[in-house]
């Protein structure tokens, strides 16, 4: 073998190529820079084994270890679950009251509530359960229904006039579209309504409303139009509206009552979410 040839610049060997005069150095990769390459290709090979790696025509190579990130969410979703049902098993056999009672249920319902809720009740009755025209507001302590923690878990297991067997249901006639009432019957009994929350109301009219209320609205509504819980007839004389307490929107409900509907929950919710659903209404400031 010939002698290598020293470059004379740099005091480098060179490989003895050489093109046009100019000649490459003998460098070579450094040693480091190898073993990290051969370390690389030895890693790769064995992740290839070990790990799921490899596309084949309608699957792939599982790899030794049958790592896959689908069982890592199912493991944690276990995970989260198992530490749930600690909490979920209390709440199935607690009463709501004693739910109310016990810091730690009463957190963990109010946050479990609260999501629920988002989910579930936010189209209607809006994300801070305030309410929009027919949909009442929760965080206010006017109840259709009773706003005890009882009525409340009431109201959602069964809906309210919402096919469910137990529902609750009150259907207040359509005084005008079911011709119950004249026009100008339905204008008097409407003076009378405005009056009685201190609204603009003709008094002629509405003394002539007086009677027609006393006979076609007490019963669902009492003498004193105050409402009644037993049968989901809103008060009248507290000045807030479910639809609207203008003139006009007041006539409406008397010509052709509105009869909402909310679903039952009962079957689509799990008992414990509707107990946490019902915790989380109450607690929203309104709950009797
Ligand atoms: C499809 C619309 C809709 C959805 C969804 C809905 N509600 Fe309702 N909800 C209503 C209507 C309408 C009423 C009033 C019915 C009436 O006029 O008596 C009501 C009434 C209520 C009442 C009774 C209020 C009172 O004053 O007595 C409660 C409590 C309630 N909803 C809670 C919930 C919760 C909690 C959810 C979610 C699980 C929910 N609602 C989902 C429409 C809905
Ligand atoms: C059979 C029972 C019943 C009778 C009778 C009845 N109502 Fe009602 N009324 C209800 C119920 C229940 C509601 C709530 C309807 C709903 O939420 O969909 C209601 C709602 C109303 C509303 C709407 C209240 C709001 O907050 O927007 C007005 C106004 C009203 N009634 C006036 C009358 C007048 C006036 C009469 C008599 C001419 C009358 N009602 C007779 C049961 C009755």
């Amino acid at each position: 073998m010939a002698k290598p040839e020293i470059d004379s610049v740099t005091g480098v060997e060179t490989t003895g190529h050489e093109w046009d005069g100019i000649k490459e150095l003998n460098k070579p990769l450094p040693k480091w820079w190898l073993w990290v390459l051969y370390a690389s290709i030895i890693w790769s090979v064995a992740y290839w084994i070990a790990m799921p790696s490899w596309p084949l025509i309608a699957d792939y190579t599982r790899g030794v270890l049958g790592y896959s990130q689908r069982t890592v969410v199912a493991k944690s979703l276990e995970d989260a679950r198992a530490a749930q049902s600690r909490f979920l098993d209390r709440i199935a056999a607690a009463d709501l009251a004693g739910i109310k009672a016990d810091p730690e249920l009463l957190q963990f319902s109010l946050a479990g509530g609260a999501a629920a809720f988002g989910d579930n009740c936010a189209p209607c009755h809006g994300r801070g359960a305030q309410g929009a025209i027919g949909y009442p507001n929760l965080n206010d302590d006017v109840w259709l229904w009773g706003g005890t923690l009882d009525d409340i878990h009431k109201t959602l297991n069964v809906g309210i006039r919402s096919g469910h067997p137990d529902t609750r249901d009150n259907a207040m006639p359509a005084f005008g579209r079911d011709q119950i009432l004249e026009p100008a019957q339905i204008s008097d009994v409407t003076d009378y309504v405005l009056s009685l929350s201190g609204g603009e109301a003709n008094a002629e009219a509405a003394a002539r409303g007086k009677e027609i209320f006393a006979e076609q609205c007490a019963a669902c509504h009492g003498e004193d139009g105050k409402g009644n819980i037993e049968l989901g007839s809103p008060n009248l004389t507290d000045g807030l509206w479910l639809y609207g307490g203008s003139r006009n929107e007041i006539a409406d409900s008397i010509r052709n009552s509105r009869a909402g509907v909310m679903p039952a929950w009962e079957g689509r919710l799990s008992p414990e979410t509707i107990k946490q659903l019902a915790v989380f209404v109450h607690s929203l400031g309104g709950g009797q």
